[in-house]
């Protein structure tokens, strides 16, 4: 049984389950079709808000022939007095598989190693691989061919960089970040996506200077630089002086630049309204390939007899 608790562990699968991706969304009839989840049980626990997580989950659940439970931590024991590793056996005897939004990342980690039934990371404070899958899918869809490009991150070296820079090092894409002083991403997650990198030859590198990370990149990517579960931090905030991305900051980027965001934007601060709203802004596909992408994870995880075949396929 395998779980998605961060991008890596797609390992070599990660290209071809993203190609699978798009064929669910380009031939929108295959899931209705196959309903590769028929008579199965998927139960979504969140700990924090969500619009796109939760409802890409509950509509790609339903339309691969599944059923979605949303649980929402305040209503169910685990948010009162149940330990995580209870709940977790519980759970898997009615299920067929559960996808967890977590404040701290030992949190899915348990849940996994305690359930019987695959786990996905919803989000935690140092993941969130669905996004990831995501955005590969929305980079592929927009660009010829993954050689040769280059993504740059401009903000907090949070959960969305970190599997940014280990999908980017599983594909072989540059990846370059900018973050101020301090706020780096976390040193144990830079040198797993290293390891992936020397391997596939991409190239990652760390500034605190956006428009060195942003010079000649062709996909520019930002997040909120305050997240979930860091509401006290908010003085954090005069630390990212400069690292907006806008319009001046873009005219270094190529001039075909995309932006990226995760979303929710806070308009205004990471990103200007220009920006997010211009034509070369693909938030909105990012979006929507969350549905996707995570239907293409779903069957990988839960149904390795349809992904076989399906893998057959893409294989002639
Ligand atoms: N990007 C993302 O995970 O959005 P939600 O918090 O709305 O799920
Ligand atoms: N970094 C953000 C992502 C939200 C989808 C957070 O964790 O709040």
């Amino acid at each position: 049984m395998s779980n998605l608790l961060a991008i890596d562990d797609l390992g070599d699968d990660f290209a071809k389950i993203l190609r699978w991706a798009i064929t669910y969304k380009d031939d929108d009839e295959i899931a209705p079709e196959s309903q590769p989840l028929d008579g199965m049980s998927v139960g979504c626990i969140y700990e924090k808000p969500s619009t796109r997580t939760r409802v890409s989950f509950e509509v790609g659940i339903n339309r691969l022939g599944g059923h979605s439970l949303t649980l929402l931590s305040g209503d169910i024991q685990l948010g009162q007095s149940e330990t995580i590793g209870d709940t977790a056996q519980v759970l898997s005897r009615f299920l067929d598989g559960i996808t967890y939004r977590c404040y701290a990342h030992a949190d899915v980690v348990e849940l996994a190693d305690k359930a019987t039934v695959p786990v996905i990371n919803a989000l935690s404070d140092l993941h969130h691989p669905c996004q990831a899958a995501a955005d590969m899918m929305t980079i592929m869809e927009h660009s010829d061919k993954l050689e040769g490009i280059k993504v740059a991150w401009v903000g907090d070296g949070n959960n969305v960089l970190h599997d940014l820079m280990l999908a980017c090092a599983m594909l072989g894409v540059d990846c370059h970040w900018a973050v101020p002083p301090g706020h780096e991403p976390n040193s144990k997650v830079v040198k797993r996506a290293q390891r992936i990198a020397a391997e596939t030859g991409a190239e990652l590198v760390q500034t605190h200077t956006p428009v060195e990370a942003v010079t000649d990149a062709n996909f520019i990517y930002t997040d909120a630089f305050v997240s979930m579960g860091e509401e006290h931090l908010e003085t954090k905030l005069a630390d990212f002086d400069g690292f907006q991305v806008n319009l001046k900051l873009l005219e270094h980027a190529d001039q075909d630049w995309k932006f990226m965001h995760c979303l929710p934007a806070h308009r205004g601060e990471e990103v200007t309204d220009e920006v997010i709203d211009h034509e070369q802004s693909i938030v909105f596909d990012q979006a929507e390939n969350r549905m996707w992408a995570q239907m293409s994870i779903l069957t990988y995880l839960l149904e390795k007899n349809s992904w076989d075949v399906y893998s057959d396929i893409m294989e002639v």
